[in-house]
């Protein structure tokens, strides 16, 4: 038997609760795992709360991320003992995910976790912090490089700016941070922002196709307005990385950017991109994340907090990264 968080739909109403749960319930898959830590990520706050029609069939246990050891493999790539993480290929939504002591999950989603990571650290990382990477490998794919300028990373204060700004402030980057809570200003400062730009700055359209040219580059967590505002004030040759929607899926722009400045605007997928690209990605992850201020980012949680932090996540009220402890 084994603890998991439970989602049951009745009258279009989705619940939560934790049940103990037998293993013939198990999915389908070829790999077992004792799961030690999952994470709340924006996608994670929505399946909990039934939103967007993500999940097809319940009763379901969400979790996109999880990380633990191998119980039993019936596949040739992993052993029991072995340490591994998972983010993304839609765990946690299409197929049971992270938020349940035992999981059983394909192979191929596997991949073995770095050595210089602890589970933990993992999923502070997960999901949000994949993406974060894929955005600053993109954009350095693109030509950014430090010292050029000013790199604006919107949301920064949730799961992907947090990390944003802590990998480019790590890699020398000088990081424009754009936030709506005053009070994490200085939370923003000890990841490393330079500078601390309020939200309301980016928050209304602008009349002008073209502003004064002033980002190098742009880690964008929110969409909406604020991609089209961040778009408008690009230098000339440099790249947007389009990463979430925390304000908005809607794009209203003109194509002068691209046009006249040639802006590029680069999508970011952490679901399904390819398994070369993420082991590049965990590898440098693990070189350059200082881990002592991913520590600090990082809040850990009870399967039985996360209901109400999944209203907090979708509120944009979450700081940094949350990290479930699903025995506890
Ligand atoms: N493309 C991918 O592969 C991928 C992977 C992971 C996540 N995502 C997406 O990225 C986005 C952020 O994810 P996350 O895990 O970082 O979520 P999060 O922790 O909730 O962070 C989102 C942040 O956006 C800001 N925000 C929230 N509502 C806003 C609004 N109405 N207008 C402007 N800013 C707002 C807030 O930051 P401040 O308070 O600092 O302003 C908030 O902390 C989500 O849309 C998620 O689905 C995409």
């Amino acid at each position: 038997m084994f603890r998991a968080l439970v989602l049951q739909e009745n009258q279009n109403r989705v619940t939560a609760s934790i049940e103990e749960l037998s293993e013939t319930r198990l999915p389908d898959g070829d790999v077992d795992i004792a799961v030690e830590y999952s994470s709340l990520n924006y996608k994670d706050g929505m399946i909990l709360k039934g939103l967007g029609r993500l999940v097809h069939q319940y009763p379901h246990v969400p979790g996109a991320d999880l990380a633990g050891t191998v119980m039993e493999s019936r596949s040739r790539l992993f052993h029991p003992g072995d340490r591994v993480v998972l983010t993304g290929w839609r765990v946690g939504e299409l197929h049971w995910g992270g938020y349940a002591q035992k999981a059983r999950v394909k192979s191929e989603w596997l991949l073995p976790l770095p050595e210089s990571l602890t589970t933990k650290q993992s999923m502070a990382i997960g999901t949000a912090g994949i993406a974060a990477m894929l955005a600053v490998m993109a954009l350095e794919d693109h030509g950014l490089t430090p010292g050029k300028g000013e790199v604006l990373v919107t949301g920064a204060t949730g799961g992907v700016g947090s990390i944003a700004v802590l990998l480019l402030a790590a890699r020398g980057y000088s990081v424009v941070a754009v936030t709506g809570r005053p009070e994490l200003h200085g939370y923003l400062k000890s990841l490393g922002a330079t500078t601390i730009l309020d939200r309301q700055e980016l928050s209304q359209p602008s009349s002008k196709p073209l502003e004064s040219e002033r980002w190098v580059g742009c880690v964008d967590a929110v969409g909406g307005t604020m991609l089209a505002r961040a778009l408008a004030q690009m230098h000339y040759g440099s790249s947007v990385a389009a990463v979430g929607l925390a304000g908005g899926n809607k794009l209203e722009t003109t194509v002068l950017p691209f046009l006249l400045r040639g802006v590029n605007l680069l999508g970011i997928d952490s679901t399904q991109c390819p398994v070369a690209r993420r082991k590049q990605v965990w590898s440098r992850l693990a070189n350059e994340l200082p881990l002592e201020k991913l520590d600090a980012l990082t809040t850990v949680v009870r399967l039985a907090e996360l209901p109400r932090l999944a209203d907090e996540i979708l509120l944009g009220r979450v700081r940094g990264r949350v990290v479930v402890d699903v025995s506890a």
